[in-house]
């Protein structure tokens, strides 16, 4: 999901931001994501609301994680931070740039203290990087429950009983 001004991509200060539009970006993420085996989906707004609205609307149609580059808001947006913490998959927030190279203004995200976490400033790489870790998020195997302490000796049994199984 991508905020404001991140539809001008490409030509939208290529020094900082890359030369690549964001049709090249989200092509790259839908085959990323596919490689791994997971559909994405990608959307872009300008508009607070429409974003908040995109967020609440990813739970309903029951995606998994959301990887947000919150653009401007992320510096600003009570209302995106509140609606990352209204919902219970994990948000992931990305950005192009490395905010805390960029001046103090830059260097404070409202959105990411309600994310589960922050990439920054890794060009488009952070998208992927960003599925990486919504990835990891949703598919950690669960614990196994807690094993009693073994006495001395049970390893050598389990290992003689794993001798014992035939060969297939
Ligand atoms: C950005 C960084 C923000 O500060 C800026 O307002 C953007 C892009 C990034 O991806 O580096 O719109 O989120």
């Amino acid at each position: 999901m991508h905020g404001p001004s991140l539809n001008l991509l490409g030509t939208r200060e290529p020094a900082v931001y890359g030369t690549k539009t964001l049709v090249q970006i989200d092509a790259m993420i839908v085959a990323y994501a596919g490689e791994r085996g997971v559909e994405v989906a990608t959307y872009q707004s300008n508009h607070e609301g429409s974003l908040i609205d995109g967020i609440h609307a990813a739970v309903e149609q029951g995606f998994a994680a959301i990887v947000l580059n919150p653009g401007a808001y992320t510096h600003t947006s009570m209302a995106l931070a509140d609606a990352i913490r209204a919902v219970s998959i994990p948000v992931v927030e990305v950005h192009l740039s490395n905010l805390f190279a960029r001046g103090p203004e830059r260097s404070k995200s409202v959105t990411a203290t309600a994310a589960r976490g922050l990439i920054s400033g890794f060009g488009h790489e952070s998208y992927l990087l960003g599925i990486d870790a919504a990835l990891r998020l949703t598919q950690t195997p669960r614990k196994r429950p807690a094993q009693k302490p073994s006495r001395r000796g049970d390893a050598k049994k389990r290992s003689s009983a794993l001798a014992r199984r035939p060969r297939s």
